[in-house]
């Protein structure tokens, strides 16, 4: 579980909610916050009092399904103690699941699909003896001006686009989350100059092809020049682009708005063109490498990151060196690693899987391996050189140690000075690094 609202107020309704997935999903429950609060109900912090309890939930692997099926019969724990208690699943594994969901949880009040938040009051109104079911998908839904509940804090996410027409041959999210469309670029500028006068010093622009996003005619690299232009936002930053999208306009922006930070979540999937065309990415390798170079001439210092696949149907060992020696070339600062999980609906389900089980572990283990050695090589290259770093507050393993964010989304790690807290930046020297982190002194 990635995340858990929390607020006060007992005399109202409560509701407790769990997030599971990408940020996306995680932006999403601010949205489903917001809705409810509006309509009168409290946030519970735990689910043992709360009237209502909801799962936001991820469909992208078999794994966060499994996940979620096993969190939910503890909570139908809380059902048998008090049947007035309602349990509701929402998200992309509602939407993914629906027929088999009600016999594996036959427990569940309600199941509601991601287009359906504005409804989601009367949703749980109406869940009584049957369960409430409404998975029907919007493709003009875009959640413009429904206000979302922030915790708060220095940066912000915030959707610019929802839903996906890219439909990679292994990926359940077009069928899940539906048609791409765009939140108006109107909109996405009032909400983030409100976030500014509230404190937000960091917006991260999310969407799942987020520099597909289009509004009339404003394209993805306007919009960040337009939310470059509002005061008190001093850093953007965007997740996730399709290589196909990174357009002139787009690497325009990030190579002239000193606020577009100079990092980059690329995902390329795999290293090799047979398996590239397999999964109907789009692009070659040769391809992808020469966007790199272009990205690496235009924005100096820029970062990369990366999702990649391994075991995809008909992934032989040689398109596995392939994507290890994609992973070299490029020089990754970091990546997010998986393996191949067969997905209902989907264009590659019915081609099965090729690669065992052991076999996907094997790869998986090098890809990570490989990984962690170029992230410390690439780390270590940050020795000896300052960076901004936006304070976000007190490191994790605590002791006097604050923790914030390069313009290249490393962590960065240093001993508190007074005076200096959450949202300011300030001038770190590094001093050591390890894979994950960068340590230094203020300057
Ligand atoms: N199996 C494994 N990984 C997947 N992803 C998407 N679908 C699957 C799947 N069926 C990964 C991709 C994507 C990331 C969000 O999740 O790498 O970029
Ligand atoms: Fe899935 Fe491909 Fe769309 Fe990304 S671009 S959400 S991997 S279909």
């Amino acid at each position: 579980m990635d995340s858990r609202t929390s607020a006060s107020d007992t005399a109202k309704p409560s509701v407790y909610l769990e997030t599971y997935g990408c940020q996306m999903n995680i932006a999403d429950s601010e949205l489903v916050t917001g809705v409810l609060k509006a309509a009168g109900y409290a946030n519970a912090e735990s689910p043992e009092r709360a009237d209502v309890i909801l799962l936001n939930t991820c469909a992208i692997r078999d794994h966060a399904e499994e996940r979620v099926l096993g969190r939910l019969s503890v909570l139908a724990q809380f059902k048998k103690r008090r049947p007035e208690v309602r349990i509701g699943l929402l998200g992309c594994m509602a939407q993914h699941n629906r027929a088999q969901l009600i016999e594996q949880a036959p427990y569940l009040d309600l199941v509601a699909g991601p287009d359906t938040y504005r409804r989601l009051p009367d949703l749980i109104r109406t869940a009584g003896f049957d369960p409430a079911i409404d998975l029907r998908l919007d493709r003009n839904e875009t959640y413009a001006g429904v206000p979302s509940y922030r915790e708060g804090g220095v940066r912000a996410y915030v959707t610019a686009m929802r839903g996906c027409d890219k439909f990679c041959a292994f990926c359940v999210v077009p069928y899940v989350r539906g048609r791409e469309r765009s939140v108006p670029a109107e909109s996405l500028v009032r909400e983030i100059t409100e976030l500014a006068e509230h404190g937000t010093r960091e917006v991260v622009l999310l969407g799942q092809t987020v520099n597909a996003y289009r509004d009339d005619n404003v394209d993805f690299g306007r919009l960040l020049r337009m939310v470059a232009a509002i005061d008190g936002i001093e850093r953007i930053r965007f997740t996730s682009p399709h290589p196909s999208d990174m357009s002139d306009s787009v690497i325009d922006a990030m190579a002239s708005e000193p606020k577009v930070q100079p990092y980059l979540h690329l995902p390329v999937q795999s290293g090799s063109d047979r398996v590239l065309a397999a999964m109907d990415r789009g692009y070659t390798a040769t391809e992808y490498l020469e966007l790199v170079a272009r990205l690496r001439r235009a924005i100096p210092g820029l970062a990369l990151s990366t999702d990649i696949i391994v075991g995809f149907h008909g992934e032989e060992e040689t398109d596995f060196d392939a994507t290890l020696e994609l992973m070299k070339r490029v020089g990754y600062d970091s990546a997010f690693t998986f393996k191949y999980s067969l997905r209902q609906n989907t264009r590659a389900y019915k081609l099965g899987d090729t690669v065992d089980e052991s076999e996907k572990s094997r790869r998986l283990s090098a890809v990570i391996a490989l990984q962690e050695a170029i992230s410390l090589e690439r780390n270590r290259t940050a020795i000896g050189a300052e960076y901004p770093v936006l304070v976000e507050g007190p490191a994790r393993r605590g002791n006097g140690m604050l923790a914030g964010k390069t313009p290249q989304f490393k962590t960065a790690v240093f001993p508190a000075r007074d005076g200096v807290a959450a949202g300011d930046t300030v001038r770190v020297r590094i001093e050591s690094a390890t894979a994950h982190s960068l340590i230094g002194a203020q300057v």
